[in-house]
């Protein structure tokens, strides 16, 4: 029987290609693999006819969006999970669960090697990499873009010379990679990092500039989880999708950024979040009234590292999974409403109520009700700075003698 390798495929000129250029190089079969996670475009049922129009002996396609979402996007909501502050790891969350279905696909088609369409100088190619030597040991990894020089312009000839049912147009002059967490687009005129964006970039977003008039809206959270907008109950995925929309349409979500790959280098890229930004900023408030302070510190240090390990191909890791554990925890009255203004690019939190809320309205106030006793303050304040105060006295001594 001949060898099977199973490949990530998207559809587009590269993995098309490779079905064919692996085949050739490997004598083994190929069987496509096509993970939806909210990219949108083509039904997936176009996709698998072309992957058989490109020689697949099989090809198998999962609707993993609700996966996504609910176990994917939903733990990076909870983390408030933004790699160096901005990037809400969009790319990252997906190569896990997009591995998960490779492996899946290779178990049940008796595949020994799963291959992906990443370059050998991006983060991509070490989630796919690292994802499968974890869920899969005994699967072989292979990258015919990286491994068997399979470039654009070699790509654009080979489905030339073999007729394959792909549209081989000009080289779009950026990389994108998207999914209904939001949209990465790097490469081509971006490299310039003083370039500024224009706006054909764009897709998930309408320019900021004009908005259209403030929308207000109503998140409700579940223990961390959105479970409504504006008292209407939907599933995470439908709460992403419809924020996608509603801030999208305000232009919320854009980010441009110079950020540290994995592989040393620095790159410059553009995203678009508004959904998943709009969350983020959400759950963030949410949770500034219903965790304790310094669980909440702590808790942002988590959320940092875990972010880090998100994105650096660690999804599986049991450090990964251990800061899940914490974080879970953390999200037990993390229980709420949040209304908040969507309007000329930014999200803006103007309302939120818990039943598990820890704000006490007769200790914050300044009226009457107060029940603050402001006398202790004095000697709470005497023994805080205790310890400086008699570092500073030492210091004042060592610098007089
Ligand atoms: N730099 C981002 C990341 O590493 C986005 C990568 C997007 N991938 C792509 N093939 N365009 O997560």
């Amino acid at each position: 029987m001949k060898d099977r390798i199973v490949l990530a495929y998207s559809g587009g000129l590269d993995t098309s290609v490779a079905i064919g250029w692996i085949a050739d190089a490997t004598g083994a079969e190929v069987i496509a693999v096509a993970v939806d996670v909210g990219q949108g475009g083509e039904s997936l049922e176009t996709v698998r006819q072309r992957a058989l129009g490109c020689g697949a002996v099989e090809a198998y396609v999962a609707d993993a969006r609700d996966e996504f979402a609910n176990e994917y996007c939903v733990p990076t909501l909870k983390a408030n999970g933004l790699y160096q502050g901005h990037y809400p790891l969009v790319s990252a969350i997906s190569r896990p669960v997009i591995v998960k279905h490779l492996v899946k696909a290779a178990r049940e088609f008796g595949a020994t090697t799963v291959a992906h369409g990443c370059t050998g100088k991006g983060n991509d190619q070490v989630r796919f990499e690292v994802g499968i030597q974890t869920l899969g040991p005994d699967l072989k990894c292979i990258a015919p873009v990286r491994d068997l020089a399979l470039t654009r312009d070699k790509a654009i000839a080979y489905a030339e010379e073999k007729h394959l049912p792909i549209v081989t147009t000009k080289k779009n002059p950026y990389s994108i990679d998207q999914n209904v967490w939001g949209r990465a687009v790097e490469t081509g005129y971006l490299e310039d990092i003083w370039n500024a964006p224009t706006k054909d970039i764009y897709d998930y977003t309408q320019s900021p500039e004009f908005p259209p008039a403030p929308d207000e809206v109503t998140i409700t959270f579940k223990q961390g989880v959105p479970t409504a907008l504006d008292g209407v109950e939907l599933t995470p995925l439908q709460v992403i999708q419809e924020l996608n929309r509603r801030a999208g349409a305000q232009g919320v979500g854009r980010i441009d950024v110079v950020e540290d790959r994995l592989v040393g280098i620095k790159s410059r890229e553009i995203y678009e979040a508004p959904g998943a930004m709009a969350l983020i900023t959400a759950h963030k408030h949410l949770e500034d009234v219903t965790i304790e302070r310094e669980h909440a510190r702590f808790k942002a240090t988590v959320g940092q590292r875990w972010s880090e390990l998100v994105y650096d191909g660690q999804w599986f890791s049991p450090l990964k999974r251990a800061l899940d554990g914490f974080i879970e925890d953390s999200q037990q009255y993390v229980s709420g409403d949040i209304r908040m203004t969507l309007h000329g690019g930014q999200a803006i939190v103007n309302g939120r109520r818990s039943d598990t809320s820890l704000y006490d309205f007769s200790l914050a106030t300044y009226d009457t009700g107060d029940t603050f006793d402001q006398s202790s303050a004095k000697g709470f304040i005497d023994i805080w700075g205790m310890a400086s105060k008699v570092a500073s006295g030492r210091d004042q001594r060592v610098a007089g003698e």
